[in-house]
């Protein structure tokens, strides 16, 4: 009788215990994320300076797939409220969006403030936490003010500097009532806008060379700002600094590759993940010792990648207090020789394809693989000592509508192996901003891809908001705080 009480007891809490696998942990944060030049608008206005995405959509617009622009975007400038709301009947803790960089310096340094924009994120912020939305802000989204591009921009490592002194700004005006801050956004894609004069903006064609000096430049900014931070303004205002970096799941073609993929994995992720999140610091060994002979072999008398000082190795090292994965896809890996001479691609050496059985999204680099995911989240804890993870993105694709199955299958089959990765297998994650809020403007694919949960009618001047499929999914999420019994099989 006894025993029979016990199997009971062990079989109902096991039973409990396999669904509440699908709950969010508490303490856990669940909100959503934009970008300030994929939605703000207000291009010039009220002193805003010009950067690197206003100059590529108006002086070469071909490069934009519908020929768009950003000039109003989702209006949000001027509709933030409208933002607010939506996030509010979601049920959403956190905000997630990044403060343009020529709308509080218009010429990229801090002699010039300009007060317009410090008034329009003031009242973005107080009406988040007036409607109980903590903000998340990053600091760097891409969008560097021109007039630093015009010095050189990534490449020149006094942006190191004057990124310092841009987030002091951030920090004196609006640290009171920001806690949660992201440096970078995925430099692994700005520092793609030194790799072509087709590609992100800048468009500059200098590959395997501007790329490697964006990473030393973002890597000794982010340190700077974490160190000022951590000087100036900790004590006071106990906010916490991560920075957001771009990972893909590398699964090996056949186990012969394993190698192939641990290279990508340092390739794309290691070159900003080794130094700040590894006790060892600096960049992978297999990344220095790659590059180096590369660029002997292609008669640079200098290594094309720009070594870090053992100074700067110590000072770069544990600059965190999470860690910010954006996470969307995988990648089959193999070995072989790809790129140009010289690139990233071939110094890396390996080749990614996607297996034509995963689902497609409008994205041609997006396709749907759940479990990676839970792979990635997995290979992250233990390459990097089991930080607190923060998912600040997380998000599928498609050309509009708002019956978006497909979307509300993406986010119920992601969260389950990110719920699984949490209970199962430890992994520390501490919060999730599905990506995004609004459809907006997708960079080079301009707005024929669409990732928003709300859509927004670009042809209409007010830009109204309508919830999809996703939006209703999420909200219920975001206010059950588990995936939904329709969900689980
Ligand atoms: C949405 O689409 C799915 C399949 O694409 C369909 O089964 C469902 O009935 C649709 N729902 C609405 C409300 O139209």
């Amino acid at each position: 009788m006894k025993f029979q009480t016990v199997c009971f007891i062990l079989v109902t809490t096991g039973f409990a215990a396999a669904h509440d696998n699908f709950a969010f942990p508490d303490g856990f944060l669940l909100g959503a994320a934009t970008a300030s030049y994929q939605i703000e608008g207000g291009w010039d206005a009220d002193g805003k300076g010009v950067n690197i995405w206003d100059t590529l959509t108006h002086e070469r617009p071909f490069l934009v797939a519908d020929r768009s622009t950003g000039d109003v975007a989702d209006d949000s400038y001027n509709l933030y409220m409208e933002d607010v709301k939506l996030l509010k009947n979601m049920g959403a803790q956190v905000y997630r969006f990044s403060i343009s960089w020529a709308r509080i310096l218009p010429e990229g340094h801090d002699n010039k403030i300009n007060q317009a924009g410090i008034d329009y994120y003031n009242k973005l912020i107080n009406a988040l936490l007036e409607n109980g939305i903590e903000p998340i802000v990053s600091i760097y989204h891409w969008d560097l003010p021109q007039k630093l591009q015009d010095l050189g921009g990534w490449p020149n490592r006094e942006l190191a500097i004057y990124t310092e002194n841009y987030a002091r700004v951030l920090f004196k005006n609006f640290g009171d009532r920001v806690k949660l801050w992201i440096t970078f956004n995925e430099p692994l894609i700005f520092m793609g806008g030194y790799t072509s004069d087709k590609g992100m903006a800048p468009s500059i064609n200098t590959p395997g060379i501007g790329d490697y000096l964006t990473s030393r430049t973002v890597l000794i900014a982010h340190a700077n700002i974490y160190h000022m931070y951590e000087r100036e303004f900790k004590q006071q205002q106990k906010g916490k600094i991560g920075i957001t970096l771009l990972s893909f799941w590398c699964e090996p073609l056949t186990p012969d590759y394993t190698e192939a993929c641990e290279r990508y994995q340092q390739f794309q992720l290691g070159i900003y993940a080794h130094p700040i999140f590894t006790e060892q610091g600096d960049y992978p060994s297999v990344v220095i010792e790659r590059v180096d002979a590369n660029s002997k072999a292609e008669g640079f008398t200098t290594s094309r990648l720009p070594k870090l000082t053992s100074e700067e190795v110590n000072y770069i090292k544990g600059t965190y207090d999470f860690f910010g994965m954006n996470f969307y896809t995988a990648y089959v890996g193999l070995n072989g020789v790809v790129g140009g001479i010289p690139s990233r691609e071939r110094d890396m050496g390996t080749i990614v394809l996607q297996d034509p059985n995963w689902p497609v999204s409008a994205s041609s680099w997006l396709r749907v693989v759940p479990w990676a995911f839970r792979k990635q989240l997995n290979w992250i804890a233990k390459e990097y000592g089991n930080p607190p993870i923060f998912v600040t993105e997380n998000g599928f694709s498609d050309y509009g509508g708002l019956n978006d199955t497909n979307r509300v299958l993406y986010y119920t089959e992601y969260m389950k192996e990110m719920l699984k990765a949490i209970h199962i297998d430890g992994v520390n994650v501490v919060g999730y901003t599905a990506w995004s809020l609004i459809d907006n403007f997708e960079w080079l694919q301009g707005y024929t891809e669409k990732f928003g949960v709300y859509e927004v009618n670009f042809n209409d001047p007010s830009r109204p908001r309508t919830p999809k499929e996703s939006a209703k999914v999420l909200t219920e999420i975001f206010n059950t705080r588990k995936i939904p019994d329709r969900f689980l099989d």
